[in-house]
């Protein structure tokens, strides 16, 4: 095209590269999703279907971006990994964290039918969004134990808060009775009261979700001889282990590997 007198306002455009060498983090997280659940009576404090939707969107973005090797979902919020040396739009942060929060946001929407068939999509979702590089696996991998432990502190509060109101109790006596308890007195508080052991709800309540790649084994065909011939490839899955500790990393060292 040729220059015009215009083109100067490109001048204007900033610079927004992001550090060199550093794992990329797009953390997005579903706006004013209170009022969204209220509105969609999703289930409390965890809808199964909702948290599903979520992981599928998040599948989605793993197998559209091939440079993100992991990610972390809990309630309205996912995390994204992106591998350190990625060149992926050059690093430029507003490019990728605008492309993952629109294909993010465009994929619920799309898979909304699929996850609550009875019920109509009332308004659009939307997503904020946030990028931070860490410079370090030490430090990504704290970073991860970070949203986990929050995972587990509001889930086990949410809880209780939720059985608490559905037994009869007032929201604020719900809060009053909670206010300073430990991890342990929520834990006999839920067996006592209500005969519930809280490392038996769902694992997806508890830890959230881990989506990445792993190895999966398909059977392409029987020999004659009625043996399977196996391929192993590598496939998008989503599941709900502990990422705080080291044996999810050390089982699964290509995640993080460089
Ligand atoms: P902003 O993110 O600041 O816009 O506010 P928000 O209303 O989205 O709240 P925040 O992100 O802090 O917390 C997420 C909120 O989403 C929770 O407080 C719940 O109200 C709601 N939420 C997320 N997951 C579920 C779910 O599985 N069931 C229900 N009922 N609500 C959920
Ligand atoms: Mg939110």
């Amino acid at each position: 095209m040729a220059n015009s007198k215009f083109e100067y306002v490109k001048s204007f455009e900033v610079e927004d590269k992001l550090m060199p060498s550093t794992w990329i983090v797009i953390r997005i997280n579903g706006c004013h999703f209170h009022r969204f659940s209220d509105v969609h009576e999703f289930d409390k404090p965890n809808d199964e279907q909702a948290l599903n939707l979520m992981n599928s969107c998040a599948v989605s973005v793993l197998e559209e971006f091939p440079d993100i090797v992991f990610s972390y979902g809990v309630s309205d919020e996912y995390s994204f990994v992106m591998k350190k040396m990625t060149q992926f739009y050059k690093r430029r942060a507003s490019k990728i964290l605008s492309l993952t929060v629109s294909l993010f946001s465009s994929a619920y929407v799309m898979k909304w039918k699929e996850f609550f068939p009875q019920k109509e999509l009332k308004y659009p979702p939307y997503f904020d969004g946030r990028v931070v590089c860490y410079p370090s696996t030490e430090i990504l991998r704290d970073y991860l134990a970070w949203r986990q432990v929050d995972c587990h502190i509001n889930n086990q509060y949410n809880t209780c808060f939720w059985m608490l109101v559905k037994s009869g109790k007032s929201k604020k006596e719900a809060q009053d009775l909670l206010k300073g308890t430990q991890t342990q007195e929520k834990n006999e508080l839920l067996f006592q009261q209500f005969g519930i052991n809280y490392n038996t709800l769902p694992a997806m309540f508890r830890k959230g979700s881990c989506v990445f790649r792993d190895k999966v084994e398909d059977m392409v065909k029987l020999t004659d001889d009625d043996d399977p011939v196996k391929r192993y490839r590598k496939k998008v899955i989503v599941d709900h282990c502990d990422i705080i500790g080291p044996s999810f990393w050390n089982e699964h060292p290509d995640i993080l590997g460089e």
